[in-house]
Order: structure tokens, then sequence, then C-alpha cells
């Protein structure tokens, strides 16, 4: 692996005070180039410019996939990343779909690790902050042919992070648009996914609402996710999330939060949800909680589901599952309990050979 290091560390020019998400990035980045049939050497350079001509395939076809994960600081000031072999999986499950080549294993993890250990100041212990990491792969070549590209770029960059929303979100049913179809993407973590739900949601976001409820693109009756995020409700004492298909992404806070649920005695049902269950629930006082898990957010509670013209307002509860939830999950990500599930892992730099 080739290390190039920053001249000079930016880490004093950032106010961590006011960080937006996303638009901060760290110190390095890793890249990896594919080309005659083969992955080749990793390098970790300066975050900087990469060169493009305008016939690189991903800017015609958008042939490319992305993941987004976290690593947390804890007392020790070591960086602990969360479930990184969940992510590298999901990542080459979305690169198969979109007919791009796996990435293997070694790359990814030893080349996020010794990234992540070259970056480690930009991960704050205090709360709320934690290290965002974006993994991406696209379609390099220079060729304008509606095909899969010869070349790809393997690259991760990272971004130092706060609390993304506020304490909760107020959210709408789509009925017309549709993020994934049967058949389609939806499961992958596919760029192309992320451009066609923008439209509905900033329409959403004008009415005043964060965020989508996604549904079935054939009915719109069954309930997928909302936003980029999974989606749960609580209904008497059961919690209840959509079951996986071809249109709902796997999320890995999602199936964390369900081995920490049922760890925990509750019951967890996976299953398919229709519109009309939930305002039923509603309407006889049985739906106590609705919230989103996702990276970005771990936990968040939805403070209100809006149905046509009716709008559904769900209280904060003093005995919150979403709220005892999240914090079970933060501590195991902080380090601040034993994490008996083996979900975190410290970033060192190996200083292996790849
Ligand atoms: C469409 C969509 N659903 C769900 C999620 C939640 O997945 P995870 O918990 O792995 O972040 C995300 C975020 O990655 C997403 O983009």
């Amino acid at each position: 692996m080739k290390i190039k290091k920053a001249s000079q560390s930016r880490l004093n020019t950032i106010d961590f005070s006011t960080l937006p998400f996303g638009t901060v990035f760290s110190d390095h980045m890793l890249i990896c180039n594919y080309k005659d049939g083969k992955w080749g050497n990793v390098e970790i350079l300066p975050y900087g410019p990469i060169e493009m001509n305008p016939g690189t395939q991903v800017l015609h076809y958008g042939q490319s996939v992305f993941e987004g994960m976290k690593a947390f600081k804890n007392t020790k000031n070591e960086m602990l990343i969360f479930r990184k072999y969940e992510n590298f999986k999901r990542l080459n499950k979305s690169a198969v779909r979109l007919s791009i080549p796996e990435i293997p294993e070694d790359i990814f993890i030893k080349g996020l690790d010794e990234l992540l250990a070259l970056d480690s100041d930009w991960c704050k212990f205090e709360d709320g902050y934690s290290l965002y990491i974006r993994p991406f792969i696209f379609a390099s070549a220079e060729c304008v042919k509606a095909s899969s590209s010869a070349e790809y770029k393997f690259i991760i960059i990272t971004c130092p992070t706060k609390k993304y929303y506020g304490d909760s979100i107020d959210i709408v049913i789509e009925e017309s648009f549709t993020r994934a179809a049967k058949g389609g993407v939806g499961f992958a973590k596919a760029a192309g996914n992320y451009a066609a739900s923008f439209y509905p949601t900033k329409q959403a976001n004008a009415n005043g609402f964060h965020q989508v409820i996604w549904t079935d693109s054939i009915e719109h009756k069954y309930i997928e996710e909302a936003g980029t995020m999974n989606i749960w409700f609580r209904i008497g004492d059961k919690l209840i999330t959509p079951e996986l298909n071809d249109s709902i992404l796997e999320g890995i806070t999602r199936d964390s939060i369900i081995r920490l649920a049922e760890d925990s005695g509750i019951n967890v049902e996976q299953r398919r949800v229709s519109v009309s269950e939930i305002l039923n629930a509603y309407q006889s006082g049985e739906l106590k909680e609705v919230f989103g898990t996702g990276t970005a957010v771990t936990v968040i509670p939805i403070s209100s589901v809006t149905y046509r013209k009716d709008k559904m307002t769900i209280e904060a509860l003093e005995d919150s599952l979403s709220i005892q939830l999240k914090q079970k999950l933060q501590a195991i990500q902080k380090g601040e309990v034993k994490d008996i599930y083996g979900w975190t892992h410290k970033a060192a730099s190996t200083a292996s050979i790849i």
C-alpha cells in the first residue's frame, strides 16, 4: 500500500461546533483502480480532486454503488469501526447487481483500517460526534457505449459528523412516486436510487415534511422505507418492521436493532405492513411509536405520519423503546459497554502490504 501523507493537516481550520453534514472531508482518501480485469494497488493520498474526462462512463449511465458507515471514539481515544464486514459485504452485493467487479476483502478492510488510523484525529470523542465513512465504486472508463465499464475506481473518503436531524421528524406517505420496483435495484446502494428519490423528497420538504415513506411500487399499499432509513412501528408492545424484499435496503442498523430488541425480550415482527394497518392501529390507540433507523441517524423518532389529508401525531413516550434501543446501540458503538456481538473493530494501522 502506498501512503502519501498530506503536507499539512486541515484539521485546525475546521469549526467542529458548526459542522454541516457531508461537506467537510478529512485529510486523506483511499483509491484503488480496476483495469485489465483486476484491482490494482491501493494508494492513500491527500484528499483532493480526481481527474476525469467528460466521456467517463459513470457520468452517462450511473454505474456506481456506495456505502455509508461510521466509526466512533472510545474513552481511550481508540477509533471503533462499526460492523465494517457488513458494509463490505453489502457493497459487493450492490456491485454484483450493478455489474461492477467485487472488491477483495483485503483491499476494503485493511485499506479502511489504514485510512482511519491516519485520520483518527478527525473523529471526536464528545457526545454526538462520529466519523462518517463513504466507500464507493464507479465506472471510470472513457467510453459512452451503454455497457458495463472495463475500468472502475474504488475510493474511500471520510467526513467528521455531528447529529444529523433534530430530535424527531415528520413524514408523509408517498403514493405516486416509487423509490424502487420489484426486480429493480432497491436492495442495492446504487447511486441512481438516490437520484430518483430527490424530486419526491424535495416536494415533501416543500410541504413541511422531512422525509417520505416509500410504499410498494404496484399498489402503494405496503410500507417499505422512510427516506434513507428503515422504518419501525410499535403497535402495543410489539415492534414491527417491513420484511426485506428486493426493493428494500437491508439496513445494518435495522439488523442491529432487531438483535438488541430480541435480546431485550421485545417481540419483533418482520412482515408486510400495510398503510391501513397503521391507520387502524392509530385509530384504536395501539400505535405507540414510529421510528427510523440508519447509519446517519442511528434511531430517530417519527413524531407524525401524514396520509393524504390526515396527520397521525405520535406523542413522545416516557418508556420509549426506540430511545432505549438507541442508547443500547450507541453504548456499544462508543465502547461504553462490552460488545458481546463482535460489532466493533479498532482501526489500527496494520502496516501491511496489499
Ligand atoms: C434506502 C436506505 N434504506 C435504509 C438505510 C439504512 O441502512 P443502514 O442502517 O445500513 O445505514 C439506508 C442508509 O444507508 C438507505 O439509504
